[in-house]
């Protein structure tokens, strides 16, 4: 029998404890997001972000750039926000407009107003073993949906699918500081099938079906399903299908909601830096 990783309903809880939280606090942050281009999913996704805040009672502002805007326009935008007080935590929405640095946009947030986690100054303390301002959202969103289900991860083979800095290699740190013995595998990796197969706690952050009933799996195998795609018929589908694993995370209702809630929790968190 598989038992169901219910992102939702941890969501709800952290909420209810962030809301109470929030409510006591004298001041409030406020996460600023940069959204450019035209992406319709990156625009929910900003959306839901900014429903969330106000729901929780923080303060959101969403700055939008059409997707011509200039990579120097951006740039001086986050030099305003990374000056101005009032703002406490800043995000800039993936991915940007091609014609744009990526990690030169990222890399201009102040690191103490990162709340994704995805500046070098973060991701190097990541990877020295030292603690970030904050963690990125969907890796700490995963970790902390494996610990509220007690899945052991020191001593594991953590198989990591997918090797982007948003999840894939922040994820596979994360697992690697937990003691975990992790493989990263990508679009490159023989044998996919044969490492799956030794695999504890399996991590798939693709965006295609990966995993499925072609592969053999341990029988308490721990499976994160984090790639969420639409197929030619419409369907929302995850990188992980017809198999049964000890515990996995559904799709939708796992991963996403906790990545929600992890940037909530990083929009409190950075207050303190403030
Ligand atoms: N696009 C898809 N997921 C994310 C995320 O977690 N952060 C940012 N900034 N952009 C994204």
């Amino acid at each position: 029998m598989t038992t169901i990783l219910d992102g939702k309903k941890l969501r709800d809880k952290i909420f209810e404890d962030l809301k109470n939280k929030l409510d006591k606090m004298p001041v409030k942050p406020t996460l600023a997001v940069i959204l450019a281009g035209d992406d319709p999913s990156s625009r929910i996704y900003v959306n839901n972000k900014k429903k969330c805040a106000e729901k929780l009672g923080i303060n959101s502002i969403v700055i939008e750039y059409p997707s011509d805007v200039t990579e120097k326009e951006i740039i001086e935008k986050i030099q305003e926000l990374n000056n101005d007080n009032k703002i406490t935590a800043i995000l800039v929405q993936l991915p940007l407009p091609k014609h744009i640095d990526k990690l030169k946009v990222i890399d201009t947030i102040a690191p103490q107003k990162d709340v994704d986690g995805l500046t070098t100054t973060n991701c190097g303390k990541l990877f020295a073993g030292e603690k970030p301002y904050v963690y990125p959202c969907t890796p700490k969103g995963i970790l902390l949906l494996l610990d509220e289900y007690n899945i052991e991860i020191e001593g594991k083979h953590a198989v990591v699918i997918g090797r982007s800095n948003l999840v894939g290699k922040p994820v596979a740190q994360m697992l690697l500081n937990r003691n975990a013995t992790v493989t990263m595998c990508h679009s490159h990796t023989k044998n996919l099938a044969d490492i799956i197969k030794t695999a504890d706690i399996v991590v798939s952050a693709v965006g295609k079906n990966v995993v499925g009933e072609k592969n053999i799996i341990k029988s308490d195998c721990v499976i994160v399903d984090v790639g969420i795609f639409r197929d030619e018929s419409g369907k929302v589908r995850g990188d992980v299908e017809n198999v049964s694993p000890a515990y996995l995370s559904p799709v939708p209702g796992g991963v996403g909601p906790m990545t929600i809630a992890s940037l909530m929790l990083n929009t409190v968190e950075l207050l303190s830096f403030a």
